[in-house]
């Protein structure tokens, strides 16, 4: 009988996706147990970093040896001691006899998994057709396993003439209750938020998740000078705070507070130093940068953003603080989705 393999790395895939935000910065990744005639005897995903890996978890709820059977796993078996053991040792150590893979592992840390099994008898076959899939639900995890810092996209919302602010800044209503829902919800998705200092002396924003569920993401604030006002409320709730100032006077009083200051030299070059340390440093796979205008102008000119979302409301300002849409000689991006969002319009680009 012929094992019916795609079907089995689909389910595979829907298991990876249970997975969701309580895995980063790791993976989702999903696994199934079958046995000759392609049987699913056993599920299991990878549900929280630091937690079983999907392989692990199928073996448990096997609840018996796995001795002749195959297992279906949406990536390569990890082959390093982190948080958990090798999952190729556990594999070969349950007596599977055959792992199908959907994608290679793409870090050096826990690559090799597959010459590990076929080093020890376990018969190993890639499974083509989810590439696509698996790309972009672990599109976090391949950004920072490439590019060595978190994926970052670039959100606003903006009145049909193209101004995030009237002239001056200033906090001003721009986006229909469907589309506060929908940012609270991408939000809710990364693992940080950023704003500038222009942002945060003028709106004293809040940018927690109130209107869905999910933990509040970690807040990012770039600074360079730090002439940030005192009573902003996102103070006190531990930013790491960018900046160029490296007179201690400045800092005691904002890390007497519990803000985490990264001093950075001054020059070219800011956002991408920041960005490897949100990964290296905080293990931030994923920042949604919320404006304004000049923070997304230096994301943009140092190349740094790979996903752009806007929510165009049916108002027009006349003039204010303009923020342009990606034009088509701009061929960094292309329109990925356009879609209603209550009486706003979502538009997202990808590079
Ligand atoms: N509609 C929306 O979606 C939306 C979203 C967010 C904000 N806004 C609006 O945008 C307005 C503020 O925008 P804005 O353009 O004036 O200010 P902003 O972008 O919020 O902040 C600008 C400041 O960010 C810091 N900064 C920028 N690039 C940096 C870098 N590479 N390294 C270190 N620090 C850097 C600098 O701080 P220093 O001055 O300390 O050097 C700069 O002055 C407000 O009115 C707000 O309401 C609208």
């Amino acid at each position: 009988m012929t094992i019916p393999l795609a079907a089995l790395m689909a389910r595979a895939v829907e298991l990876a996706r249970n997975g969701g935000r309580a895995v980063y910065p790791n993976p989702m990744v999903g696994a199934v147990i079958c046995d000759d005639a392609g049987t699913i005897l056993s599920e299991g995903w990878h549900q929280c970093c630091g937690g079983d890996h999907a392989e692990v978890d199928a073996l448990k709820k096997l609840g018996r040896p796995a001795t002749g059977l195959a297992m279906a796993v949406t990536l390569e078996p990890c082959n390093h001691f982190g948080r958990t053991p090798p999952c190729s040792h556990a594999i070969v150590a349950a007596g599977i006899k055959k792992v199908y893979i959907a994608a290679h592992e793409p870090t050096e840390k826990a690559c090799g998994g597959c010459d590990y099994l076929t080093s020890h008898g376990v018969a190993v076959e890639f499974v083509p057709g989810f590439e696509a899939e698996l790309a972009e639900i672990n599109r976090f995890f391949y950004t920072t396993a490439k590019a060595r810092r978190p994926w970052v996209t670039l959100k606003a919302a903006t009145t049909a003439d193209g101004f995030i602010a009237p002239p001056g800044g200033g906090r001003f209503a721009i986006s229909s209750p469907e589309a506060l829902v929908e940012g609270h919800r991408l939000r809710a998705g990364h693992m940080a938020i950023a704003v500038g200092a222009g942002t945060v002396n003028s709106d004293d924003p809040l940018l927690t998740v109130r209107l869905v569920e999910g933990p509040d993401p970690t807040l990012v604030i770039f600074s360079a000078r730090l002439e940030l006002k005192t009573d902003r409320k996102i103070l006190d709730r531990a930013p790491i705070i960018f900046t160029t100032v490296a007179d201690g006077g400045r800092i005691a009083p904002l890390a007497a507070r519990g803000c985490r200051i990264e001093t950075l030299a001054p020059g070219e070059g800011s956002i991408g130093r920041a960005l490897k340390v949100l990964w290296e440093k905080y293990r931030i796979n994923s920042l949604l940068v919320e404006g304004g205008a000049a923070l997304h102008a230096s994301f943009l000119a140092e190349d740094l953003v790979d996903e752009m979302v806007r929510f165009i409301a049916p108002l027009r300002l006349g003039e204010g603080i303009a923020l342009a849409e990606p034009t088509e000689a701009d061929r960094r991006f292309r329109q990925h989705t356009v879609s209603p969002c209550g009486v706003d319009v979502m538009k997202v680009w990808r590079r």
